[in-house]
């Protein structure tokens, strides 16, 4: 039986621009993070849905990337303006939104 009813991680990981590498920090997560947890919070499923920072997810050309547990949904791409959509589809619902999907894992 699991803890939670859904855990969502999100990549914070922060590269240093000289590194010529994509990061997600580089995207604003960790706010994206903090906006998420408070809307799971303010929808009233703070003890039921975990929101964490993670580090390299390994999907760092593709991101900003999470990804929602148990279904395994892996997105890219998305930004502060889909958090909304992605929490009522896809974190407090169990749709999959087809734009943010990161099909192919390997980097
Ligand atoms: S830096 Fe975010 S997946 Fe690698």
């Amino acid at each position: 039986m699991s803890l939670y009813k859904k855990h969502v991680f999100v990549c914070e990981n922060l590269r240093d621009v000289a590194s010529g590498r994509a990061s997600c920090g580089s995207h604003q997560t960790a706010k994206l993070r903090k906006k998420l947890k408070e809307m799971v919070k303010a929808a009233g499923n703070g003890k039921q849905i975990r929101i964490n920072a993670a580090g390299c997810l390994g999907q760092c050309s593709k991101g900003p990337a999470m990804v929602i547990y148990p279904q395994g949904i892996w997105y890219g791409n998305f930004g502060e303006e889909d958090l909304e959509e992605i929490l009522q589809e896809s974190i407090l619902g169990d749709r999959v939104i087809d734009r943010f999907l990161i099909k192919d894992k390997m980097e």
